[in-house]
């Protein structure tokens, strides 16, 4: 079943928050997911544990050992409807065995100059893993904490256009309500936050990248 990592060699543009989103989403719509949180730091394995308030995966792992790490990706997503990675903000030996086994990485990136060349090189990265593994890795970016209608969303759209880089079409704001998240382990309140996770969801299954909505009976 679909395994999709996030990476980025830069920390801070949101991988772990687009990894909740993506988490508590598809739990909410019945998917079995399993989770892989291969960043030393475990804010996702420790945010499942603490905070979430949602349907539990079916199976968790937190493991930064990257020959773990690939032990275990075959065998979590053989267990699951999908599998969301996690991984650390440094290009780390365990986030280039994800992203190798992958079928799909999502590169978060925020609206700097700095962090669209920092994501141009995760991008390589990756390319160039499934190149030597010889598959077929997509790999696209998503800008992340994106204020609309200024100067600096502009400039930053204009340089991802120069740079090719592939990315999403959706794209999310910079909300309290996706930032909340850490802490309220739930989907957001804010109509537009929501709007966005089912546009970025929507658009991620278009790509067969996470599984359709499955409809199961609450009893
Ligand atoms: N779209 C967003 N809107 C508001 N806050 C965000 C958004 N994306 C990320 N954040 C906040 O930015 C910080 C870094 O995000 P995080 O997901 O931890 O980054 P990474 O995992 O790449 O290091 C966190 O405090 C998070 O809540
Ligand atoms: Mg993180």
């Amino acid at each position: 079943m679909p395994i999709l990592t996030i990476a980025s060699s830069k920390g801070g543009v949101g991988k772990t928050v687009v990894a909740e989103i993506l988490v508590a989403q598809l739990a909410a719509d019945g998917c079995r997911i399993a989770v892989l949180d291969a960043d030393p730091n475990r804010a996702l394995s420790g945010w499942l544990a603490d905070v979430y308030e949602g349907p539990p995966p079916v199976e968790v792992i937190a493991e930064a050992d990257e020959t773990r790490v690939a032990l275990a990706m075959p065998a979590l997503s053989a267990t699951a409807d999908s599998l969301i990675i996690d991984t650390a903000g440094f290009a780390s030996l365990a986030a280039s065995v994800a992203m190798t086994g992958a079928d799909a990485v999502l590169v978060p990136v925020l609206p700097g100059r700095a962090d669209l060349v920092e994501a141009e090189r995760t991008v390589q990265r990756a390319e160039s893993l499934a190149r030597a593994a010889r598959r077929e890795v997509p790999v696209r970016v998503v800008a992340n904490r994106v204020r609309r209608g200024t100067s600096l969303s502009k400039h930053a759209l204009s340089q991802a256009e120069d740079l090719r880089l592939p990315r999403l079409t959706t794209a999310l704001s910079d909300l309290v309500g996706h930032g909340e998240i850490g802490f309220t382990g739930r989907l957001p309140g804010s109509s537009l936050a929501l709007e966005e996770i089912a546009a970025l969801v929507a658009e991620l299954r278009q790509l067969g990248w996470i599984p359709e909505a499955l409809v199961r009976a609450i009893v």
